[in-house]
């Protein structure tokens, strides 16, 4: 694979993009030549000051933007993975070093390595098959492209489900739901999960609020799920993380809506850092704590929440700030304002696990598990699981 590991930048638009009349670009696509063959990422680190694309011409390139976050969000990260996978087949790259590569640039979100499983599977199967380089970088990009529209149709089909649920449970409609981190459009090949959910809400006029967590350290609630608000013309309002707590003490919240990167066997959650202090309140408050999240996000191999592994990053991002947040300025040093004396390390972890039992249900695409059991999961798995 190529040296250059840093993807090439196209500024596609730099007008106010909340602005439901900006063209949307996706979040992924793959560009066929003579643009391509490469997937072009939107580059989520610009948002929501600027549309920009990322045009990865390499997998270290799309390792990068995995790791910088520009492209990022569970079901996203799956479709990059095999998008990457079919990057180096197509090209006459080292398709296992790229697999290797790609499936190792995040640990948490399981449908990065299911995405490059995928493509791998189908790409290794038709060299079995005797095809040649090309047949067989066609069969890796024909699975990276089933798997972008079988995650659209699955987010239409949670957000179904999602809204029968709600409805079920606050009728009248008017909810008041509060999210966590940045689960719509950017991280899917449709319209999200727990945000797919709330945008049906709003669309069918049972939405009163959405209440969106700016979501330390890097703010994918204010940059990212506030844009998407602003864009659909959600009614919408920003809180800092930590004010979650008087929200629900003042009666505010009626349902709290948030998506997963991993769930385990037994129904543990692993979930944007910040996730589970939100189920300890609406346990305490009595409000339902949903999970909304593709089949491919439960993993029957990992058994339990204590064997997630949960990222932990730098502590740049939480000992500086930028403005707006740049993480492609490095890993290491993030170049922003500094927040706190030089030298100060910082408990970064980009995810937590919140128990089964504080889950009130997980909403997927084949339907509703709750309460949430080992068993349920394990039906929902059996009758679903394709790789
Ligand atoms: O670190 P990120 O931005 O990739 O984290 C994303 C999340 O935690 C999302 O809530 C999760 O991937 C679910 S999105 C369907």
């Amino acid at each position: 694979s190529g040296e250059d590991k840093r993807p090439t930048e196209t500024s596609m638009s730099s007008a106010n993009p909340v602005d439901a009349k900006t063209a949307a670009i996706p979040a992924i696509r793959w560009a066929e030549p003579p643009e391509g063959p490469v997937p072009v990422l939107l580059d989520q680190t610009r948002l929501p000051g600027e549309e920009t694309e990322l045009v990865c011409t390499d997998a270290p390139a799309l390792v990068q933007a995995i790791r910088t976050l520009a492209v990022r969000g569970a079901p996203l990260l799956g479709i990059a993975g095999a998008y990457g996978v079919a990057l180096a087949a197509v090209r006459g790259f080292d398709v296992d070093e790229a697999a290797g590569a790609l499936a190792g640039a995040r640990p948490t979100a399981v449908n990065l390595g299911y995405g490059v499983r995928r493509a791998l599977t189908a790409y290794r199967s038709a060299v079995a098959g005797g095809a040649d380089q090309e047949r067989a970088g066609a069969a890796a990009l024909a699975a990276a492209r089933a798997l972008h529209r079988e995650d659209a149709e699955a987010s239409a089909r949670m957000a179904v489900h999602g809204l029968a649920l709600l409805d079920e449970m606050l009728p009248g409609g008017g909810h008041r739901i509060l999210t966590h981190c940045n689960t719509g459009a950017l991280v899917s090949g449709g319209e999200g999960t727990a945000f797919a959910v709330a945008l049906a809400a709003h669309r069918k006029g049972h939405l009163r609020r959405l209440w969106v967590d700016e979501t330390r350290p890097l703010l994918q609630g204010s940059r990212l799920t506030a844009y998407e608000a602003a864009r659909a013309g959600m009614a919408y309002t920003l809180l800092t993380d930590n004010a979650a707590g008087s929200l629900f003490a003042a009666g505010e919240v009626d349902a709290v809506l948030i998506g997963a990167d991993r769930i385990a066997a037994d129904g543990s959650v692993a979930n944007k850092v910040g996730s589970y202090p939100l189920a300890v309140l609406a346990r305490y408050h009595h409000v339902p704590f949903i999970v909304v999240a593709p089949v491919t996000t439960v993993d029957p191999d990992t058994p339990d929440g204590a064997s997630i592994e949960v990222e932990q990053r730098a502590s740049h991002e939480v000992t500086e700030v930028t403005a707006p947040y740049v993480p492609m300025a490095g890993l290491e040093t993030g170049g922003g304002i500094a927040v706190a004396p030089l030298g100060t390390q910082a408990y970064n972890p980009a995810f937590d696990v919140t128990p089964p039992d504080l889950v009130t249900a997980i909403v997927t695409e084949e339907g509703v598990v709750s309460p949430v059991t080992a068993g349920g999961l394990g039906e929902l798995c059996a009758r679903s699981r394709q790789v």
